[in-house]
């Protein structure tokens, strides 16, 4: 066999078979991967009302789709074994006009829309963010780049981990302290984007406890990709002791101890003047950091609180999330340790 310009070509039939076996084992590999780890970050995974609504409702409009789909390629291929052009054939008659196929072309895909729209104006209204009486209430609040959620009936913050009890109906209010962001945890809810001077609402009930991710959904700047969230789903009795342990006063480091270092250092370092910790320091900046100890991740939730990554962050947080606001600290080795055994003391 030739191409077209005279070459052969028979040989590029093997190499093309070769070269798909690592192609197909790498794919394979990759789904693999993707099955395992933390719960998956997808909609198609849901843990609440809202996103189960979702759901529901995508695959509704899918099947639509596909019944659409599958008539117009069967159609398709009936008209092209049928009406091909045939060697001494005539040519066909021209249709202009035919009135019932005219009616039934124009009605059929509007009877489709209403069947799609109907459910989806219904989701839109029921996904619009109004909780039945008793919920929780949680302002999200989107910063550059990281996530603070206020408590207000319960008189308590968290920052870029949100923690919720299980079953119980959440009211979220968001808003931005600067420019737009868009809250989203695929398994329980959003997108909804959070507006400077404006409030948005979605209401949502976790089914399931666990331990969930999400991310800013709207493009925010240089660090929009690094703007995570993590949501702990938590039992009654679990939720009740983090809020009891975030109401409580910071820990009080013990007397010759390293974390007591490490407050003297914290006083009197650049990082007071950005974060609050309740007693000690009054920055409005960054996060409180009143019991940072307490959680899970650092850095809006991208690396594990750990020394290591306290380390790390600290010494040049815009290494390692451009554009973070906190410059890199000018800490000696001690002091720097000192200061991580004070953070890692605030449970
Ligand atoms: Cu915040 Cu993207």
């Amino acid at each position: 066999m030739y191409n077209a310009s005279g070459g052969r070509v028979d040989g590029l039939r093997g190499s093309v078979y070769f070269d798909a076996v690592p192609l197909v084992l790498a794919l394979v590999l990759l789904l693999l991967t993707a099955c395992s780890g933390p719960f998956p970050q997808s909609v198609f995974a849901p843990r609440s009302d809202f996103s189960s609504d979702l759901d529901g409702l995508y695959k509704n409009i899918f099947w639509w789709a596909v019944g659409v789909f599958v008539i117009v390629e069967t159609l398709l291929l009936i008209a092209i074994a049928r009406f091909r052009a045939r060697p001494g054939a005539p040519a066909p008659k021209p249709v202009h006009g035919h009135t019932a196929l005219e009616i039934g072309w124009t009605l059929a895909p509007a009877l489709i829309l209403v069947f799609i729209a109907v459910p989806t104006m219904r989701e839109i209204f029921a996904t619009s963010g109004h909780a039945p009486d008793g919920a929780l209430r949680v302002e999200v609040i989107g910063h550059q780049w990281w996530w603070e959620y206020r408590y207000p009936t319960l008189n308590i913050s968290a920052y870029n981990e949100l923690h919720l009890p299980v079953g119980t109906p959440i009211q979220v209010e968001m808003t931005s302290a600067d420019v737009i962001h868009s809250f989203w945890a695929p398994a329980l809810a959003g997108k909804r984007d959070l507006i400077q001077g404006r409030t948005n609402r979605i209401a949502f009930r976790a089914d399931s406890t666990g331990e969930y991710w999400g991310q800013c959904a709207e493009f925010c700047g240089a660090s929009h990709a690094n703007m995570r969230l993590r949501v702990l789903v938590q039992t009654d009795s679990a939720f009740q002791q983090w809020v009891d342990q975030q109401r409580a006063a910071p820990a009080t480091p013990g007397k010759g101890s390293p974390a007591e270092t490490g407050q003297q250092v914290y006083r009197r370092s650049a990082c007071i003047g950005c974060h609050t910790i309740a007693g000690v320091s009054q920055g409005k900046v960054g996060p409180d950091l009143s019991h940072v100890g307490s959680r899970g991740t650092i850095a809006g939730a991208l690396f594990p609180n750990t020394a290591e990554t306290l380390h790390r962050w600290i010494m040049n947080a815009p290494s390692l999330k451009p554009g973070a606001l906190m410059p890199p600290q000018n800490l000696s080795p001690q002091d720097l340790d000192a200061v991580i055994a004070y953070l890692q003391s605030l449970k």
